[in-house]
């Protein structure tokens, strides 16, 4: 079993990972850190402390960053413009929203602020520890800047982030990566073993709607709550990004907790190096050097992912919400 410490920018996407690795036998999870992206911060903590409530997910929450390490300190950094998506009968339809249909919650977030949670944490830690980045990598990076000493503490960090072949922020950008392309580099430059889950591996291990029926047959709350997440997420992407696959969504953060249970999920993980793109038109772009005989490598980066065998894990551990719940 790893322990894990799960940073997320909840989102439905991130909802269902929280729910893997709460569910997940081979995860201990230790605690879940909230990240402003998808949504603002206030609403991506809302969000964390909904799930954990409504599914007894008995792990701390602790409160991250509201804004990015850098890049936003220019004054007229341009806003993001958001498309307001229907669905076929008018009513409104996002990827991510605010309250993920669950009840309001008296859970709070703790009182340590996520980056310094990661300091105190790992500086005390008798056992290594994985560190599963799913929002943007700000809370991380500040932690390490603070003490850099941690990573003796960090047995691996995986992260959802970046893209080869595939972007979604900007033409060549992720948008974890691309909302703060200067904590991607500290991390990066770590010395921690990095393993990267891009586009390139979420797009290619999509979830279907035939999945999602799997899923509700399972009859959990849990595993209901997940099917309507990823549901969500098929419909929106069949309007905005359809796959090649009809009716599939990609599903990128629970792809992370699947690869700690079974690494195989992940193929064509190669070890390179890699850069984050700081500003101009590749701001947030990971870019693989491809001159392989020069750099040192500093992160695996997974080129493709395995659809049935991501889809299997996903069920599988959802069926022990049913002996839990
Ligand atoms: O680009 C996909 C990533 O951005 C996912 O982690 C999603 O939840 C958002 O944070
Ligand atoms: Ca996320």
């Amino acid at each position: 079993m790893r322990k894990v410490i799960l940073d997320v920018d909840t989102g439905s996407d991130d909802a269902v990972a929280i729910v893997t690795a709460a569910f997940a036998k081979e995860v201990d999870l230790v605690a879940l850190c909230s990240v402003w992206g998808n949504l603002p911060i206030d609403v991506t903590t809302d969000n964390t402390l909904r799930v954990v409530s409504a599914f007894d997910i008995n792990v701390p929450v602790y409160r991250g960053c509201a804004r990015p390490l850098v890049k936003d300190l220019v004054a007229d950094y341009p806003p993001k413009k958001i498309r307001k998506l229907v669905d076929e009968n008018g009513r409104p339809l996002s990827m991510h929203t605010p309250n993920m249909g669950l009840p309001e919650t008296d859970r709070k977030a703790e009182d340590l602020p996520a980056a310094m949670f990661y300091v105190d944490y790992l500086r005390k830690a008798d056992e290594k520890v994985t560190v599963v980045l799913v929002g943007p990598l700000t809370n991380f990076a500040l932690a390490l800047r603070i003490d850099e000493r941690i990573i003796d503490k960090v047995e691996e960090v995986i992260v959802m982030g970046g893209g080869h072949h595939f972007a979604n922020a900007r033409p060549c950008a992720e948008a974890n990566i691309w909302n703060d392309p200067e904590a991607a580099q500290i991390v990066l430059e770590s010395g921690c073993k990095v393993t990267f889950v891009p586009l390139d591996a979420t797009h290619q291990a999509y979830i279907t709607w035939d999945d999602c029926v799997r899923m509700r047959k399972i009859g959990s709350p849990a595993s209901v709550f997940c099917a309507e997440q990823i549901e969500q997420r098929i419909r929106v992407h069949s309007l905005t990004q359809p796959l090649e696959v009809p009716d599939s969504a990609a599903v990128h953060d629970p792809l992370c907790i699947a690869y700690i249970i079974d690494p195989s999920v992940l193929n064509d993980l190669r070890h390179v190096h890699m850069y984050v793109g700081q500003g101009g038109p590749g701001e947030g772009q990971t870019i693989v050097d491809g001159r392989y005989y020069t750099q040192k490598k500093n992160c695996w980066f997974a080129f493709n992912g395995d659809r049935d065998r991501f889809a299997d894990i996903l069920i599988r551990v959802l069926e022990n919400s049913v002996v839990q719940s």
